[in-house]
């Protein structure tokens, strides 16, 4: 990140929206040969949420987010410049921001989508920032909304014990450079090992008779589990302490690590390597499993409501999934007062 900086920026408020219908570790141990033992040590995860209908999409939880996030502040949605959502399971491939932005009625919002998997609301986050910093918006609202419970092989125990569906989002202000609460970021990318985590796109046999033209459909989640969690434990303290290091905050200074949900193992490590206590690690995924782009928005959301976040806190963010990706922002908590 540029030492370079015009505006600064914060979060003004956060929202989130998970379906009402639970599935948990014993119900899916009669979909597939798995124990709720085998899942809850391995993983941590005890329920995840689903959607359910067919008239229940991926738009309703992100409005529902978003609206949640605006009613919190007051915020008149015509006030939002710019709407990123962060989905790998958008109801368009053409992009489902453009009806969220309607739907809301955020009327003078520029509004696209962002694909990057569960590292895709630490992009939106920094992506937003951009904005902010150079002055162009002054409202943005990032939402990160999955429902890979539409992607899952439901016959497949190794990866359908891991998601559940959900949308988080948080309203991104800018504000004087003396008050900026986004202290600074870390990206990075490896696609030598995408193969790890994917939703691929496949041919089918039919092909348009008059050109070599092919048609196809997207597979289920592929996931190489101990390959990812490896990444994850190895590259995710790197992120975060070259992020630190860069601001000079002291790995003793952090108040709470908001990291992917991912696994409680993987945020256990993650902390151990960090020398972090656990007592500052911020999980939910017991209650909700892994929901890709919505996981940090979400545990952030319930963490400020629970005021265990509070003003001053320092916090590092870290996402991290397929891509691969994995991001980290560390922010100082500023109360809305
Ligand atoms: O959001 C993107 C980021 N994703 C992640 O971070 C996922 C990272 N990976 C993980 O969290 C873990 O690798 C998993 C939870 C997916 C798997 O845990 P693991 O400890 O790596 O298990 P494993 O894949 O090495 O499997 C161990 C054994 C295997 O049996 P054998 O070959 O040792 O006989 C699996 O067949 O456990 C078996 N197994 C299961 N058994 C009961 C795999 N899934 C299940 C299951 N229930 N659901």
């Amino acid at each position: 990140m540029k030492s370079f900086m015009i505006q600064g920026a914060k979060i003004i408020a956060t929202g989130s929206a998970i379906p009402s219908f639970k599935l948990s570790n014993n119900d899916i141990s009669k979909i597939v040969q798995t124990s709720d033992e085998w899942i809850t040590t391995r993983t941590g995860i005890q329920e995840r949420r689903l959607l359910t209908g067919a008239d229940q999409s991926i738009n309703d939880l992100a409005v529902l987010a978003s609206k949640n996030a605006l009613d919190k502040i007051s915020m008149h949605p015509s006030e939002i410049d710019l709407i990123i959502l962060a989905t790998s399971s958008p109801n368009d491939l053409f992009g489902s921001a453009s009806k969220i932005q309607f739907e809301i009625g955020a009327t003078n919002a520029v509004a696209f989508d962002l694909t990057a998997a569960c590292s895709g609301f630490v992009l939106g986050l920094v992506t937003a920032f951009q904005f902010l910093q150079t002055g162009a918006y002054r409202n943005t609202l990032i939402i990160g909304a999955d429902v890979l419970s539409k992607w899952v092989d439901w016959s497949d125990r190794s990866t359908c014990i891991l998601f559940g569906d959900a949308a988080g989002a948080a309203i991104l202000q800018s504000c004087p450079t003396s008050n900026n609460s986004i202290l600074n970021f870390q990206l990075d990318t490896d696609g030598k090992y995408s193969n790890h985590l994917s939703i691929l796109y496949q041919h089918k046999s039919d092909i348009l008779p008059v050109a070599n033209v092919y048609q196809g459909y997207f597979k289920y989640i592929s996931m190489n589990g101990k390959e990812v969690y490896k990444f994850a434990v190895s590259q995710v303290p790197l992120s975060i302490l070259k992020c630190l290091r860069s601001l000079r905050i002291s790995v003793k200074d952090v108040d709470w690590l908001l990291l992917h949900q991912a696994n409680e193992r993987i945020l256990t490590a993650v902390a151990d390597k960090l020398s972090i206590s656990k007592s500052k690690i911020i999980s939910n995924l017991s209650k909700y499993g892994n929901t890709s782009a919505a996981s940090i928005p979400l545990a952030l959301d319930e963490a400020v409501k629970e005021k265990k976040i509070i003003h001053n806190d320092i916090v590092v963010i870290a996402g991290f999934g397929a891509g691969l990706t994995w991001g980290t922002v560390i922010i100082r908590w500023q109360d809305l007062s």
